[in-house]
């Protein structure tokens, strides 16, 4: 970042951050300006705003230099802040997890409905490849008589999941488990919900720098056809899902032929739907008993 010892105002570094962000080619440079600034002041957003006459130290000068030139290396905003909002609850994340994209909420909007709907007692449900553990708590704070198994098989994933769930269901309804997909799941579930990786590998070194550089690839990596590791978990699934049991995936658009294919094989009875994200895109599957 430019050196800008003569910049003393909030104002004046607001202003030379968003250039400076812009000309790197990072969208949104007005709310990431916002947000680096106010996290290294350690005050909010509208407290940055309210203060945009006041005076930086040198000291919070350099740290504001510290995360914009973080950003400029490319690591995401969500990790150089330490949390992202999703469905209403700020998650902690760092580089052990998969940042919570926007898509993953219509998931957990279509789990909710259908758990509403069937009103079934005491269900247990399963999130598979919980990550940051987004899925689970947001289902288990709109629907608090679940019983919930988060699962991944990141250790540091799921100490955080852990973190999350505490922190946003203020339930003890929960518990993380660290294995392979449902392995070590015995007793028959009542929902399995999971956002597995699905990029084929291929495709993994072509993603945006922020993604590559950054996310694990544990989280992204689904094996040459991107669907590697669903195909494990629908195929395990028949093992342990209840006879009137439901799953819900979040899968990329290109993969629902083959996956439709593959469930009608392992659930003949069910009903398959293909439903789609925020922008139109087949982004989930759900597979239900009518
Ligand atoms: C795409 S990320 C999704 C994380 C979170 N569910 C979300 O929506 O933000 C996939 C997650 O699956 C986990 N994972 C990958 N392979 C797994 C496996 N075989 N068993 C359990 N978890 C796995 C990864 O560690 C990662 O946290």
């Amino acid at each position: 970042m430019r050196k800008s010892s003569s910049l003393t105002k909030i104002k004046e570094i607001l202003l030379s951050t968003r250039n400076l962000l812009n000309d790197n080619a990072i969208l949104d440079s007005d709310i990431e300006s916002d947000l680096l600034i106010s996290c290294a002041l350690n005050i909010s957003r509208s407290e940055l705003h309210m203060n945009i006459n006041s005076d930086i130290s040198t000291s919070d000068q350099t740290k504001i230099q510290n995360l914009v030139n973080r950003r400029l290396h490319h690591e995401p905003l969500a990790y150089i802040l330490g949390y992202r909002e999703f469905f209403g609850n700020l998650f902690t994340v760092n580089e052990s997890v998969l940042i919570p994209r926007p898509e993953t909420e219509c998931l957990v909007e279509e789990i909710i409905d259908y758990l509403r709907s069937k009103s079934i007692k005491n269900p247990i449900v399963l999130d598979v490849g919980c990550g940051s553990g987004i899925i689970g708590a947001s289902v288990l704070q709109n629907i608090p008589n679940i019983t919930l198994v988060s699962i991944d098989i990141s250790h540091s994933a799921a100490k955080i999941a852990n973190e999350n769930l505490h922190k946003i269901t203020k339930s003890d309804n929960f518990n993380v488990l660290i294995c392979d997909l449902i392995e070590g799941v015995k007793l028959p579930v009542d929902l399995i919900a999971a956002n597995l990786p699905y990029i084929p590998t291929k495709r993994i070194p072509k993603l945006q720098k922020e993604i590559v550089l950054h996310e694990p690839k544990i989280a992204l990596d689904g094996g040459i056809e991107g669907i590697e590791t669903i195909c494990r978990l629908i195929n395990q699934s028949t093992r342990i899902l209840k006879p009137d049991g439901a799953i819900f995936l979040e899968i990329d658009p290109e993969q629902k032929y083959t996956l439709v294919n593959e469930i009608t094989q392992a659930f003949p009875e069910h009903t398959i739907k293909v439903l789609p994200d925020l922008s139109g895109l087949d982004r989930i599957i759900s597979v239900t008993k009518l």
